[in-house]
């Protein structure tokens, strides 16, 4: 069996209320609170489960919030390895304001880690056993951990042999990428400001992409842009991947549901394209469900089919002018 780690150094118990409308002064009265696990990587365990597949979780937590995590997952059947640390594991709050259906997220953040904690986490990938075939790591890293953190796994990649695949944005993927990393999952805006670039024309994204691979930073480059789709650019050149339209619940989710099936797909011995075209239609499956809900695996499974027709013939060719791609992908941003 194909064996799945996700690795999420930053994770965050996710707390959902719902209040009528959010006003200073007085108590505003919320429903009761739903917990949900987060973080990239334990959402993308969470995703790879409702897709019918396994994988293990990994994550260093603390406290009583930390435990919380861990149980939570256990009673989704997702196995976990949480390495203890001496903080408390964060707690983040999302209030739905039924009124307006404006939703406020606060995000704290995480817990300070001391060296010994981080590399702990990096003794438990170097020591798994079975060894991963896999390593999905997704997410920010928490105070105390070093930028160059996910550079670290791509050593480590490349002393077990697994495939490294990262989720993340800001300084951490701007020191990620190099010889031992397999697949970076950028969306369009991380992409361009770990670039420095503000260009948004669909031909300069795609140069982009193309140039994480070139410049060896990955073997492929998935650069996802929301209700357009994405871009997958690997040593063959850059394709687009169309996304379905679909109903707007909630854009929460859409990413990670994105990564969890295209590592799915690739552990069936899918080609990248089609990996790439069942992560598409997972990230518009999560788009579709309510808050915290991720993809569905009916909805994911239908929206395949029509990804596919969507590629079929020229569909999957990156348009050499600029498109109304990037212009999708503003106002579906900015909705959200
Ligand atoms: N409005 C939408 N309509 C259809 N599909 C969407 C929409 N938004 C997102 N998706 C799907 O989800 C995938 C990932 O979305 P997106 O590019 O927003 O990821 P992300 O910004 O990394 O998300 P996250 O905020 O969850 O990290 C897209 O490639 C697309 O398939
Ligand atoms: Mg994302």
């Amino acid at each position: 069996m194909t064996n799945i780690l996700t690795l999420t150094m930053n994770p965050a118990l996710d707390v959902f209320l719902e209040v009528p409308l959010v006003k200073p002064a007085g108590k505003l009265r919320c429903t009761k609170p739903v917990y949900i696990p987060g973080g990239g990587g334990i959402n993308v365990s969470r995703a790879i489960r409702r897709l019918g597949g396994s994988s293990t979780a990994l994550f260093p937590a603390g406290g009583s919030i930390g435990n919380h995590v861990a149980a939570l997952l256990a009673r989704e059947s997702i196995a976990t390895n949480m390495i203890p640390i001496a903080e408390e594991t964060r707690e983040d709050v999302n209030v739905l304001e039924t009124e307006s259906r404006l939703e406020y997220r606060f995000i704290v953040p995480g817990p300070k880690l001391g060296v010994d904690e981080w590399q702990r986490v990096l003794h438990a990938i170097r020591t798994a056993s079975p060894r991963p075939d896999y390593l999905v790591a997704s997410g920010s890293l928490p105070p105390g951990v070093p930028v160059d953190f996910y550079e670290r796994l791509a050593a480590l990649s490349l002393e077990r042999g697994f495939r490294l695949i990262i989720d993340t944005s800001g300084e951490p993927l701007r020191h990620t990428g190099g010889k031992g990393t397999f697949l970076l999952k950028p969306n369009v805006g991380e992409l361009m400001s770990a670039r420095d670039d503000d260009a948004v024309s669909d031909p300069e994204v795609a140069r982009a992409a193309q140039a994480l691979v070139d410049a060896g930073r990955c073997e492929v480059a998935v650069v996802s842009a929301g209700a357009g789709g994405a871009l997958v650019a690997d040593r063959d050149g850059t394709r687009h991947i169309p996304a379905p339209v679909v109903a707007i619940g909630s854009r929460v989710g859409a990413g990670d549901s994105m990564v969890a099936a295209i590592v799915l797909g690739l552990v069936n011995g899918s080609s990248i394209d089609e990996a790439v075209m069942f992560g598409v239609a997972a990230g518009s499956a999560a788009v579709m469900t309510h808050r915290h809900e991720l993809c569905r695996l009916d909805d994911t499974k239908r929206l395949l089919d029509e990804v596919r027709g969507l590629c079929s013939g020229a569909g999957c060719r990156v348009p050499e002018t600029v498109t109304p791609l990037i212009e999708d992908v503003v106002p579906v941003f900015a909705e959200h």
